[in-house]
């Protein structure tokens, strides 16, 4: 059974990005995933900066990082701002990149050889498509496999319903279709 976790770039009431982290998570249980929803309010990460490393390292950074390190595969779900992923997603996705405990630099223990998938809901026409062209760029970087299928939202405003549910079928659809193939990838990976 594939772990799975759902990380979402806002932390915000009523936000559209959270809505469709929790459509994802559904997801991806019903595809037998065994699936962490990460909320990173709950992650006490200051902004990354070297010197805070040197002195300190975090003990959340730490946690977060052996949270993905568990995993199979990673689902970031970002809000896009100027064309790209969320600051709050990036600095938890930078944190868990580091080498902790005398590992290589390049070691990047939450990330290599898992399975990832990107998700976005904007406000705009657009869907937060440029912002998930950043986060794939970011977690090829890393050394995780991004896989093909992606959901973009675009006037999430309207997009969804007062249950949280996709008004549209071909949204949802891809919802499912992009949690099938993240759990597959993940699989084969860990096989
Ligand atoms: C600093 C900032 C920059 C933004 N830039 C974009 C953008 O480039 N493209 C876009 O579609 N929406 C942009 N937005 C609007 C977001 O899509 C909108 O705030 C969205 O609701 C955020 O996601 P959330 O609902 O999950 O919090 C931006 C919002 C902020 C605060």
């Amino acid at each position: 059974m594939a772990k799975i976790a759902v990380v979402v770039g806002s932390t915000r009431d009523g936000s559209f990005n959270r809505a469709l982290g929790a459509l994802a998570v559904r997801a991806l249980e019903s595809q037998g995933a065994v699936v962490t929803d990460v909320d990173l309010a709950s992650f006490d990460l200051p902004l990354y900066s070297a010197a805070i490393e040197a002195d300190d390292f975090p003990a959340d950074a730490l946690r977060l990082k052996e949270l993905f390190a568990a995993q199979d595969g990673l689902l970031f779900v970002s809000p896009e701002y100027n064309g790209s992923v969320s600051p709050l997603l990036k600095n938890a996705i930078d944190w868990a990149s580091r080498p902790t405990g005398g590992e290589s630099l390049v070691a990047l223990n939450a990330y290599r050889g898992k399975a990832s998938a990107v998700m976005s809901a904007s406000v705009s026409p657009f869907g937060g498509l440029r912002g998930l062209m950043h986060l794939r760029q970011i977690l090829s970087t890393i050394q995780t496999l991004v896989i093909p299928e992606q959901v973009l939202i675009p006037n999430a405003y309207a997009a969804f319903d007062d249950a949280g549910e996709l008004k549209e079928a071909l949204p949802a659809s891809l919802v499912e279709m992009t949690a099938a193939r993240l759990v597959a990838v993940a699989e084969a990976l860990a096989a």
